[in-house]
């Protein structure tokens, strides 16, 4: 093997396919796979390598792609090859997805892909070897009904990685950037079945081997399967279109849950400081979606704000981490009636508290978790109220 060949960063790598090609790669001769993504990979997933082995070879680095923040990538600098795993998606049709799943799509399935090859592109753009894979999808290359969004997400993709593979054939530089577009992937957690790897330890093989030839694109089962599926979709987009829509439903039928987890938090934040600021941050970092109910008045506290509720409001709703604010219900139980959240958050000051000993209650058969942050010491809205009147 080459012996340059020896680094990798797996974005995706704790799970499915990701994970499988992570093992293959160690079984390669890799010194080092940097395994970037949501959750950490489960021990009980590795089947083809030594756990010990395993985890001496690797690291594991956290990154929410839907945030803005990428900077853990510039602390990944000694790699020679990249691989994309990263997405999610569900069948659905386009009225049953909501808002916040259309953009983390695009950002997830899209950007994120982008930035990243944006981000190591000087060195895939060089007479360096570097290997380089993301996966697209089928659904990147033909019409695709009850992936409306998934769909375009991976069609933006697949174009960006041909663009840009064009881009440097015409420059005269020799890496490539290896398009896997499968259709299904049986063994993997998409559109929620559970992981099971054995399943995908060919498909992992099939996509080095592309990859190390510098291939643009894969499909698996091409001869097979996909190249009739793309003829007959370029012969009439309609009609195959529509037989692959009664295909979806008839085989796979449509998802109700969003793929995506979104939190709520209730307060006042009146004189916004660095502890709600602390709240917000802490909270996006645990959901895709942050909704947060900003309390019209502080009476239910029996305090008065400084702030007019509608300027509290616009600064809550300026701050990145936040998706969404509303008019807080009068109880956060029933604002997850109206919102169906999947987490409720708040600052540790509440453990214990009637109030939410009842919503621990209210959520025990819910499947809500409830999450408490640690109360930053040293500030609250009214230590600065004291202040301000005192100085009066
Ligand atoms: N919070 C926090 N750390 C602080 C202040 C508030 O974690 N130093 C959290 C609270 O636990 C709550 C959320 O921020 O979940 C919004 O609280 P809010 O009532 O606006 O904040 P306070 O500054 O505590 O307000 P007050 O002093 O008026 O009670």
């Amino acid at each position: 093997m080459d012996s340059k060949r020896k680094r990798a960063l797996v974005l995706g790598g704790n799970s499915g396919i990701g994970l499988a090609i992570t093992e293959k790669l160690l079984g390669k001769g890799y010194e080092h796979v940097y395994i970037v993504g949501k959750d950490e990979y489960r021990d009980d997933n590795i089947q083809n390598s030594d756990i010990e082995e395993f985890k001496k070879h690797t690291s594991f680095l956290k990154i929410n792609l839907i945030l803005e923040d990428y900077s853990i990538f510039d602390s990944i600098s000694d790699i020679d090859t990249l691989i994309i795993t990263a997405g999610f998606g569900r069948v659905a049709a386009f009225e049953n997805l909501n808002e916040s799943e259309i953009t983390n799509l695009i950002k997830c399935n899209m950007l994120a892909p982008i930035r990243v090859i944006k981000h190591y592109y000087d060195r895939i753009k060089s007479n360096d070897d570097f290997y380089c894979m993301v996966m697209g999808s089928i659904a990147g290359h033909v019409v695709s009904p009850l992936f409306s969004v998934y769909g375009a997400s991976k069609q933006g993709l697949c174009g960006f990685i041909e663009n840009i593979n064009t881009e440097l054939a015409h420059d005269g530089f020799k890496n490539r950037i290896l398009d896997v577009s499968p259709g299904s992937i049986k063994g993997t957690n998409f559109n929620g079945q559970g992981n099971n790897l054995s399943l995908v330890y060919d498909l992992a093989d099939e996509i080095l081997d592309n990859m190390f030839l510098r291939k643009t694109v894969y499909i698996p089962k091409y001869d097979e399967i996909y190249k009739s599926v793309i003829d007959r979709y370029r012969k009439d987009p309609e009609k195959y279109g529509i037989e692959s829509y009664d295909y979806k439903i008839s085989t796979r039928g449509e998802s109700s849950k969003p793929q995506i987890v979104i939190g709520y938090l209730s307060g006042t934040f009146d004189l916004f400081h660095i502890g709600h600021l602390n709240l917000l941050k802490r909270a996006k970092a645990m959901c895709d979606y942050l909704i947060v109910g900003v309390h019209k008045s502080g009476a239910w506290k029996g305090k008065e704000t400084f702030i007019p509720f509608e300027e509290r409001t616009e600064i809550v709703r300026n701050i990145k981490y936040v998706d969404q604010v509303i008019e807080s219900f009068p109880e956060d139980s029933m604002a997850y009636d109206a919102l169906h959240y999947d987490k409720l958050f708040v600052g540790s000051d509440y453990k214990g508290t009637e109030r939410f000993n009842r919503y621990e209650e209210y959520f025990s058969d819910k499947g809500v978790e409830i999450v408490y942050f640690p109360y930053t010491q040293g500030t609250s809205s009214t230590k600065l109220r004291d202040a301000i009147t005192k100085k009066k």
